[in-house]
């Protein structure tokens, strides 16, 4: 940030040293002289066809899942919608988390740049807080380093390690963000499906059944392999990563030499045992960047505050990348993530948070055991995947154009905000063209949502009773 500021200075300094010039006529100055005297110059950059072509990185082909989740939203004669689609929460970060918030804009310190790699306190917090599962002391200025949001965090990890034509492994379905955040360094992804079980339209299952193919997984590294990357617990399945999955995908990692990236942003909501791969062995520990989310674990997704922890030689380019994105991150509400971390253990909040969850998911899902629908039973993470192949799309329904050409999920998302006026997320999206048929009779719901929310998504689910066809 500030070597930008001196180097601007610089470039005004130099320009005021006086010019001298003879008769040069604009064509024959040089371009840069001539654009600085607003000398307006025939030139082939003037004929260029396209000047607002976006880069391809920006220009996606089709419409998103969020604009047409909003688009069906409007367009529903049921209002308003209940959204269980995406994953914010329905209400408010703890009062400790809020105070420390609000006491923090009154403080100058916390009202300017922090350090880029985030605030002393900060780091600290999260060093002590995770220090106990990691089983060693971690050094808040070598071993975590503070993002905007975790987002930011892996688009981070991936700019400081990945150069154009490396390859990074990532499980389907996967986190939207993903994609991008690889592809701009230039990575090129390759894809290894979780498997559903094989009766997920007609029983349910704990989440642990969708299953690694780890044939394929080994089959997928090559030379070109920099990267694999985890998610646990898992958006959307829901699955918490058994010991011995981390197990196989570390050792593989070990053999192969990649770098784990191991995206745990709600690793204060399981249901099972969770571990965390980077604490199974040294081996695990040197070679993995955990990613963690404030965002999540308080309530506050908007805050954007993440976090990642790793050893030294990966935290520090890691940090660097940050540096060049976006400098620092955002100030006082570091300084309020500093507080919650410090009091959520004896605010008892982990365990209330982690219980509370669970509830709401149990609370919801009700309505699809009442039903009959079938879903993936998660053992973390606040989404559950229900299994809606029994619900039976009329087929004159009047889906737009954009919506029949995808897959059955987002017709169902189309017919279910349409017909019973709730918003679910359509799980393809988050799939290769080429796999999405695995989850298209699936959709997302997110119940970190007030009770009375849940309550009115249940009453308007029990309205799919009459689609039912078994
Ligand atoms: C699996 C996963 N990773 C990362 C994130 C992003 O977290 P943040 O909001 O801290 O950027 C999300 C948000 O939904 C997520 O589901």
């Amino acid at each position: 940030m500030l070597s930008g500021y001196r180097s601007s200075v610089a470039v005004v300094a130099k320009l005021s040293t006086p010019l001298s010039f003879t008769c040069h006529s604009s064509s024959t100055l040089p371009p840069r002289i001539s654009s600085l005297l607003g000398v307006r110059a025939m030139s082939a950059t003037a004929a260029r066809p396209d000047p607002f072509r976006p880069a391809k990185r920006v220009a996606g082909q089709r419409q998103d899942v969020w604009s047409i989740v909003n688009e069906a939203a409007a367009a529903s004669p049921v209002q308003p919608i209940v959204n269980m689609g995406q994953g914010f929460f329905g209400y408010n970060p703890p009062k400790f988390a809020l105070d420390a918030a609000k006491a923090a804009l009154d403080r100058v310190d916390c009202n300017q740049y922090s350090p880029t790699k985030g605030r002393p306190r900060l780091k600290k917090a999260i060093a002590d807080a995770y220090s106990p599962f990691f089983g060693r002391q971690l050094n808040p200025d070598t071993e975590v380093t503070i993002t905007t949001g975790a987002n930011e965090g892996m688009l981070s990890a991936f700019m400081g390690f990945i150069e154009p034509g490396d390859e990074v492994i990532i499980f389907e379905p996967f986190f939207d963000q993903y994609i991008s955040n690889i592809e701009m360094p230039g990575g090129t992804i390759r894809y290894v499906p979780l498997q559903p079980p094989k009766d997920g339209a007609t029983r349910t299952s704990p989440a642990s059944e969708w299953s690694i193919d780890f044939d394929k997984l080994e089959g997928t590294v090559n030379p070109k392999t920099r990267m694999i990357v985890l998610n646990s617990p898992h958006n959307p399945v829901g699955k918490v990563f058994s010991h011995d999955e981390l197990e196989r995908i570390g050792d593989l990692a070990v053999k192969h030499n990649l770098i784990i990236l191991s995206d745990e942003v709600y690793d204060r909501l399981y249901y099972v045992p969770f571990t965390r791969i980077a604490t199974m062995k040294p081996e695990f520990w040197e070679r993995t960047i955990t990613v963690g989310s404030a965002g999540k674990a308080f309530y506050a997704t908007g805050w954007r505050v993440g976090y990642l922890i790793g050893p030294d030689h990966l935290i520090k380019y890691v940090a660097g990348a940050h540096t060049r994105i976006c400098y620092s991150s955002v100030s006082p509400l570091q300084e309020a993530a500093a507080v919650a971390f410090e009091e959520a253990d004896k605010e008892g909040f982990w365990d209330e948070s982690r219980d509370e969850m669970k509830k709401k998911m149990e609370l919801f899902c009700e309505v699809f055991d009442e039903l009959n629908i079938p879903y993936s039973d998660p053992e973390g993470g606040y989404f559950v995947l229900a299994n809606m192949a029994s619900v039976n799309l009329p087929e004159d329904y009047p889906f737009p154009s954009h919506v029949a050409s995808r897959p059955r999920d987002f017709k169902l998302c189309w017919f279910l905000i349409h017909e019973v006026g709730v918003a679910a997320i359509p799980p393809t999206e988050f799939y290769t063209d080429e796999n999405a048929n695995i989850a298209e009779d699936y959709l997302r719901f997110a119940v970190c949502k007030e009770d009375e929310i849940l309550e009115t998504a249940k009453e308007r689910l029990r309205g799919l009773k009459k689609y039912i066809v078994r």
